[in-house]
This record gives structure tokens, sequence and C-alpha cells, in this order.
């Protein structure tokens, strides 16, 4: 399997097909999982799976990776920068650690120090952002470690268990996260 970023716990590799056979369709069916993001609303099917990694392999918008743990490689969470804008320079990042016993660790944080480092090293991106719902404590901890800047809040955006929640916007620059 080619190693595409490391980290100390961490390979960053590119999906396969064959991990539409593993954990990764179950995690974005399983409510906990969810409950700091927009799915789990309908069910997320193997070919799903399947059509989205067929169409990040060799794209140019988005780079999307596995996280996969050095100790026994195993495929614990998905990684992306999307939206990659060429003119703009700027790209969304998202995450999600679909194994829970592999959340509160810093596995996360680790994987988007790594994303958004090769981000702004290897594809000169001058800005990175994401959305987030107001309970994610979690991205909300990443957004904090990583020196993200709230640039603004999505009242009542997304509609979540029952509820219209808010989403926190953050962005990070360039010459923010390089003087770190
Ligand atoms: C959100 C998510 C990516 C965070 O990854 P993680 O590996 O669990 O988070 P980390 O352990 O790297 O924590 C990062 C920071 O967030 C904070 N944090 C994490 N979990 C927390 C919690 N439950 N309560 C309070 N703070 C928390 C900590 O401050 C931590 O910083 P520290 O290491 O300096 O203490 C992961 O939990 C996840 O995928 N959850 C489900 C899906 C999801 O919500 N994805 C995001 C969609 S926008």
């Amino acid at each position: 399997m080619p190693r595409f970023l490391e980290t100390p716990r961490l390979i960053l590799r590119p999906l396969t097909t064959a991990d539409a056979d593993g954990p990764y369709p179950g995690w974005l069916n399983d409510a906990e999982t969810s409950a700091g993001n927009s799915h789990h609303v309908y069910p997320y099917t193997r070919e799903q799976a399947l059509e989205y990694i067929a169409s990040v392999r060799g794209s140019r918008s988005t780079l999307a990776l596995a996280v996969t743990l050095k100790e026994d490689g195993r495929h614990v969470g998905n990684i992306s920068l999307q939206q990659i804008h060429a003119v703009n320079r700027d790209a969304e990042l998202a995450v999600l650690i679909g194994d829970p016993a592999c959340r509160g660790k810093g596995i996360g944080a680790e994987a988007c120090e790594a994303l958004v480092r090769h981000g702004f090293a290897a594809l000169n991106l001058h800005r990175v952002h994401f959305g987030t719902f107001e309970n994610n404590t979690g991205m909300r901890g990443i957004a904090m470690k990583l020196g993200f800047t709230q640039e603004g809040v999505l009242r009542q955006a997304v509609f979540k268990n029952g509820r219209h929640v808010d989403v926190i916007l953050y962005g990070l620059l360039a010459a923010t996260f390089n003087a770190r």
C-alpha cells in the first residue's frame, strides 16, 4: 500500500476500492460517529463509497486519504482537502475519525496537521477553511490547536437531531501556520 504522508503514529495513504469493504461505510451509518457532522440522514452504501473512491482517484480538486495506524495498519478514518481552488489557492479541510476507540487521543489533530502542512508546502495553498457544528468539541479543539481563526457563524444552518444548529466557520492562512 503506497504511503503518502507519515506522522509519528499514522500513515495517510490513498483510498482503495478495498476500503469500501472495510469499516468505512459503517462510519457514515453510525449515529454517534455522525453526531457532529451532516451524515446519517440517508443510509450510506458500499456503492456510494466506491463511487467516492473512484471520484477522488487522480482528482486535482480533492485530495482524500485514508487515516491508518502505523502499529497495525488499521483504517480508522478519512481526511481530505476538498474544493481545492487553483486561483484562490484555498481548500476545505474535512476529517472523520470513524473508529470510536481512536477518538480523543490526538489522532484527528495529528492527521489534520500533516494534511494542512502538505496543503501549504506542496499544493501551495494560501488558505484552508472548514465549518463545524457548535457542539463539535473535537473539531473546534483541532481548530485551536492548529491556529485556525473563527471567521463567522452560519446561524442555525443545519438541522441535526431535531433542531437547527449553528455552523462555526474557521480559516487558517499559510503565513499563520508557517509562523507557528
Ligand atoms: C472530530 C474529530 C475529527 C476529532 O478528532 P479526535 O482525534 O477525536 O480529536 P483529538 O484527540 O485530536 O483532539 C483535538 C483537540 O480537540 C479537543 N477535544 C477533542 N475531543 C474533545 C472532547 N470530547 N471534549 C473537549 N475537547 C475535545 C482537545 O482540546 C484536543 O486538543 P489536545 O490534544 O490539545 O487536548 C473526531 O472525533 C471525529 O471524527 N468525530 C466524529 C466525526 C466528526 O464529527 N467529524 C468532524 C465533522 S466537521
